[in-house]
């Protein structure tokens, strides 16, 4: 893979996912998106958002579907609630929502049906064009210092490879991620071999889990073009999509150190919320006394 030279200015742009239909949260999600529930005040979107800003990404790609207008929305101006916090003298609420206004350029592309997360990134295509970008999951949240996605381009930078996030998962829960199988060739850095999606129980070859962060060339959207969809799901699988490139050698994997949350699972919302309340100024020592009371 060869890339033109530029620094880390060369990848400009994420790309979120936030078309699926997030039925493991139903009936929460029948109306509204699992990326716009609220990890204490923030929709989990907007961490995310925050997560590519933060790594020097200004332009933001989402790939959004039916119902989920309301995540553009959180994007864009709101004319009527700025002048109404405007006239009350709200300065801290104007400033606080005018903000998240401001945080990146938001560029939004349909994806017409659910059919995959592969299928999803395609959408990414024209918007990309023949550069390196970003990928973040819309519903997977991560607490890393430096943001994880910087480290990620980092790297992508210094190996000239596509990088995935990787995490050393439980035993028993390695059927529930994509697996990995390769070689370590610098501390907590892989080049991956193979890919093992959802392998059965007792069946993995490690237990290095796949996790919602990507950093991929231009050269991935004529791989996912090229590729058959599933024959049962009929969905366009991005693991395919990420062999292919193991398979050229190029991709590698990073075991990364931090917190990470799938809030698009009831259960990995409730610990999001209980780590971010315990972490806030104003609500940790009063959520630490009602553990303690109710435990
Ligand atoms: P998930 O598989 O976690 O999302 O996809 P889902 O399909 O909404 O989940 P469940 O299993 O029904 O609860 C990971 C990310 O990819 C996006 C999702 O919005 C999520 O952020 N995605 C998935 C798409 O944008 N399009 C798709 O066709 C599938």
């Amino acid at each position: 893979m060869k890339l033109p030279s530029g620094g880390i200015k060369l990848i400009k742009k994420a790309v979120i996912p936030v078309a699926g239909l997030g039925t493991r949260f139903l009936p929460a999600t029948k109306a509204t998106p699992k990326e716009m529930l609220p990890i204490i005040d923030k929709p989990a979107i907007q961490y995310i958002v925050e997560e590519a800003v933060d790594s020097g990404l200004q332009e933001v790609v989402l790939i959004t579907g039916r119902g989920k207008d309301s995540i553009i929305d959180h994007f864009d101006v709101s004319g009527e609630l700025e002048y109404y916090l405007e006239n009350r003298g709200k300065k801290d609420l104007l400033k606080l929502v005018r903000d998240i206004s401001n945080l990146a350029k938001i560029i939004a592309v349909r994806q017409k049906k659910p059919l995959g997360l592969g299928h999803a990134v395609l959408c990414a295509k024209e918007v990309v064009g023949e550069e390196p970008f970003a990928l973040l999951l819309g519903d997977d949240m991560v607490d890393t210092n430096p943001p994880l996605t910087k480290q990620m381009i980092e790297l992508f930078l210094k190996h000239q490879k596509a990088v995935i996030a990787l995490r050393r998962v439980p035993d028993d829960q390695t059927h529930l991620y994509g697996i990995i199988e390769g070689d370590e060739v610098a501390e907590g850095v892989f080049q991956i071999r193979e890919i093992i999606e959802k392998p059965k129980p007792g069946t993995a070859p490690t237990n290095l889990a796949i996790i919602g962060r990507y950093i991929l060339p231009p050269q991935i959207f004529t791989i996912l073009e090229n590729l058959q969809p599933d024959p049962v799901s009929k969905e366009i699988q991005l693991t395919d999509g990420l062999l292919k490139l193991a398979r050229q050698k190029n991709l590698y994997g990073f075991v990364f150190s931090g917190d990470r949350y799938d809030i698009g699972d009831k259960f990995g919302f409730v610990r999001a919320t209980v780590a971010y309340a315990l972490k806030d100024p104003q609500l940790g020592n009063k959520l630490r006394s009602f553990l303690d009371e109710v435990l």
